[in-house]
């Protein structure tokens, strides 16, 4: 049902029974024609033929034209592909009886473990832990849907040293107040405060130390103080996750002291595998080929003198937990940039010990950061770390503004649904929209615009589409008969089919742009259709047909939305 893949499939045939061995026929979208394959010219040097001569025996020898109306040679050597209509319309026909859209599930469906989030307890959020969480959250949507067994690891920082300052401030606070700032998301300005107490005061500072240390020992009243902090924290998290409508819930806190008992072990294991090393006053292990500015090799921290385990620690034990005990053989880390060091070293480490080996393999989803309309790191107007709660209200606010505008005839509930909607998916497709490994700025006007690569534009699209079925008085489409002549119809169908291709390219990549990409790109060419090609107005199996493609459009929209979490209101 995969268009690019049965033209790539017969390319390949052909060509590597020429080649004498595979050969990937780098079959794309062009420019020229609807397909075009380049691997002519890449294999002119290996057989030391003119790539012209290549491509043209390649089409004397593939089968083509159930496919095909058109197939040349071009330029130095391109082959072009114009697909039939007929082809077209069998494959549409397909894929609109198919409630998966004619994507089929995973021929090799693996456990994957996806780590993000990860916000840090009695901490506000920060818009990186925002990006983690929008990422993570499609990752795992789009690799469930295609029948991978993913599990969510919410990665929180509830374990370490600060939590000495933390639980000796909540004493002072008393546990009633304490527990009110958490849970209300006052969780900056209680942090600050033990912070601040702890540079100041050298006897708070020296209680927190002990208490570190009566934490590590599990001390029965530290570790109830403890627990509460972390349950406060959840809350108020589990709030912003249901704001943002994400999948998270508390099922999938996996926090780095869910490894606690892990550590032990772990680092025993490291010690017989000859990987501890005595530094400073630290048992570390240096992964080799890292080094730090001064050429001096880096070390992963394992255990410190004083007890206490290094966040590299539990990341290695995550990690033998996640491929030996849960049985992952794909692990994602949906972690922004600066942390890829550490990554590479903890996965370095764990390939050494023998905990990361094929087929399991482990990937960093790294991503840039948010910028202000200054180009520095957002920050609030005070200068201090935005609050995510204020910034995703906001979002829902502005968009409520929008929705009135737009259409004055909808009532008040619709507006609060339509601006939930579109508020949460701008922030969402803003971020998801660009290329993750780069920053990008975060632009109120620009991310809800009803035109441009934007949510509001897509759901705009999608609703759209579902009220030309409404004005008719049309409910489900059953006549699944597709027949594309128009050529606007022909680039839609184009469209269309390609939606396969493009998610599971992101199952691989991980890379949501290119899927929001395509969604845009899909809305345009509906666009064109509409514009071109009545649908309402025109009359017996035409009509049928044009009403089945724009049906087929506001499914694959609804669908590729989905996957990216953003929802899709019948009405705007
Ligand atoms: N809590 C960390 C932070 O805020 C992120 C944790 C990422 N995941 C991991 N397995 N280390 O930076």
């Amino acid at each position: 049902m995969d268009l690019e893949k049965l033209l790539a499939d017969r390319l390949a045939q052909a060509f590597s029974a020429m080649a004498g061995g595979p050969v990937d026929p780098v079959v794309r979208r062009s420019q020229h024609a609807d397909y075009q394959s380049d691997a002519a010219l890449a294999l002119a040097r290996r057989l030391g033929r003119p790539p012209r001569d290549i491509a043209t025996e390649v089409l004397d020898r593939v089968e083509l034209t159930d496919l095909c109306a058109a197939v040349e040679v071009s330029g130095p050597g391109f082959i072009n592909l114009t697909v039939a209509e007929q082809a077209l319309g069998t494959l549409l026909a397909r894929m609109a009886t198919d409630p998966r859209l004619g994507v089929a599930v995973s021929a090799a469906p693996q456990t994957v473990v996806v780590d993000y989030s990860a916000p840090n307890v009695a901490k506000e959020m920060h818009v990186g832990h925002l990006r983690s969480t929008v990422i993570g959250d499609a990752a795992v949507r789009l690799l469930e849907w295609l029948g991978h067994r993913v599990i969510k690891a919410n990665h929180l920082g509830d374990w370490g040293t600060p939590f000495g300052m933390l639980i000796e401030h909540l004493l002072d606070l008393g546990e009633s107040e304490a527990a009110h700032e958490l849970s209300v998301g006052d969780l900056d300005s209680f942090y600050k405060a033990a912070r601040a107490k702890f540079d100041a005061d050298d006897a708070f500072k020296e209680r927190a130390r002990l208490r570190v240390v009566a934490l590590q020992g599990g001390d029965e009243l530290t570790l109830r103080l403890w627990r509460l902090l972390v349950a406060e924290s959840e809350k108020y998290f589990l709030t912003v996750y249901d704001q943002l409508g994400v999948l998270l819930t508390e099922q999938d806190f996996y926090g780095e002291s869910y490894y606690n008992d892990m550590l032990g072990p772990v680092t025993e294991e490291l010690d017989g595998l000859g990987l501890l090393r005595n530094s400073g006053d630290a048992a570390c292990v240096f992964p080799e080929g890292f080094t730090g500015r001064d050429g001096q090799p880096l070390p992963i921290i394992v255990r410190k003198r004083d007890g206490g385990y290094g966040y590299g620690a539990t990341d290695l034990a995550a990690i033998r937990h996640r491929t030996r005990d849960l049985g992952a053989t794909r692990l994602l880390y949906v972690v922004g940039l600066p942390q890829r060091q550490h990554f590479e070293m903890v996965y370095a480490v764990a390939r050494h010990a023998g905990w990361l080996s094929p087929p399991a393999v482990a990937e960093h989803i790294g991503f840039g950061s948010i910028l202000g309309s200054d180009g520095k790191m957002l920050r609030s107007r005070a200068g201090g770390s935005i609050k995510l709660v204020g910034l995703l209200d906001e979002a829902v606010t502005r968009a409520a503004e929008l929705a009135r505008q737009k259409n004055p005839d909808l009532p008040e509930a619709a507006i609060a649904d339509v601006a939930r909607a579109v508020g949460i998916g701008a922030i969402k497709y803003a971020d998801l929209s660009t290329d993750r490994i780069k920053d990008y700025v975060f632009d109120w006007q620009r991310m809800l615009s009803l035109d441009g690569n934007t949510a509001p534009y897509l759901q705009y699209a999608h609703a759209r589409i579902r009220s030309i079925f409404r004005r008719a008085g049309i409910g489900q489409i059953t006549a699944a008969s597709i027949s594309i002549a128009h050529p606007a119809e022909h680039a839609l169908a184009l469209e269309l089919v390609n939606f396969g291709t493009v998610v599971t390219g992101v199952e691989q990549t991980l890379e949501f742009h290119r899927l929001a990409g395509y969604l845009h790109t899909l809305a345009a060419t509906f666009s064109g259709f509409y514009e071109h090609c009545p649908v309402l107005r025109a009359a017996g199996e035409v009509r049928d047909s044009r009403l089945a493609l724009c049906d087929l459009t506001a499914r694959v929209l609804h669908q590729g939305l989905y996957l990216l979490g953003i929802t899709t209101p019948d009405r705007m």
